[in-house]
């Protein structure tokens, strides 16, 4: 028997609430009652984990997003990478990361998306890949653009890339936004701010990685995920 593992609680404004005002549209996705608990059984924590078996799904990782097509992706390449780690700095192995983001022209390949600005036709902005025995996780993509949403007037957000992390079960998933260090929108962006622990919001933020940039070709971006404890990384609800 080991003795007690020492509990590490978030501080409460470090994660944001679920209803933001400034973010118009936590006002209505929102619940306005108290949650109902549904028992959790082993389907909700039992699930696929590890590299085999997440290609095995859904085919091999995709973490080389400028070359998914017959022509390279338009913007400015960039390596984007870190460490995914329990609120004890162990690393969290075999768990498969999503990144979903606009091009370079701040665009994202849907439907939904009728922003004024290009299209890039070697660009999707998906990828996937699972962590290694380190914790370890690597993408290669272009820096997205800030782009436009209807918040108000004059709003855009902020350079982004969305992070999905599937732990044990798509039911642990859980989701955050990366974001580019010294961005000129982060003071007027809502989202960013429902974060209001300021320490906890500069988590969100990518560190400029020069050690790891690729010399005449790509910029690095570390980006750590701590899932749980004080150094958390903010996620959203
Ligand atoms: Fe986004």
């Amino acid at each position: 028997m080991t003795g007690p593992v020492p509990y590490a609680p978030e501080e409460s404004a470090a994660q944001p609430p679920l209803r933001f005002d400034a973010f118009k549209s936590s006002i209505t996705r929102s619940p306005t009652r108290a949650p109902v608990r549904i028992p959790q059984t082993l389907t909700e924590v039992t699930g696929p984990s590890g590299a085999g078996v997440w290609d095995g799904l859904m085919g091999p990782a995709v973490t080389d997003l400028t070359r998914q097509y017959a022509g390279p992706a338009m913007g400015e390449r960039i390596i984007v990478s870190g460490r995914v780690l329990d609120e004890n700095g162990r690393p969290v192995r075999n768990t498969m990361i999503e990144l979903v983001q606009a091009n370079a022209c701040g665009r994202y390949a849907h439907n939904y998306d009728q922003h004024d600005a290009p299209l890039d036709p070697n660009f999707t902005g998906v990828g996937r890949t699972v962590t290694d025995a380190e914790g370890r996780y690597r993408f290669i993509t272009v820096k997205p653009g800030a782009y436009p949403w209807a918040n108000g007037e004059n709003a855009w957000r902020p350079a982004h890339i969305h992070f999905s992390l599937v732990g044990p079960a798509f039911a642990t998933r859980l989701v955050t936004q990366m974001y580019f260090p010294g961005d000129p929108l982060f003071p007027f962006d809502p989202i960013f701010n429902s974060v209001t622990d300021e320490k906890a919001r500069n988590r969100m933020i990518s560190a400029f990685d020069l050690e790891n940039t690729k010399p005449d070709w790509a910029l690095c971006y570390r980006f750590n995920i701590v899932l749980r404890g004080r150094n958390a990384t903010p996620m959203e609800s």
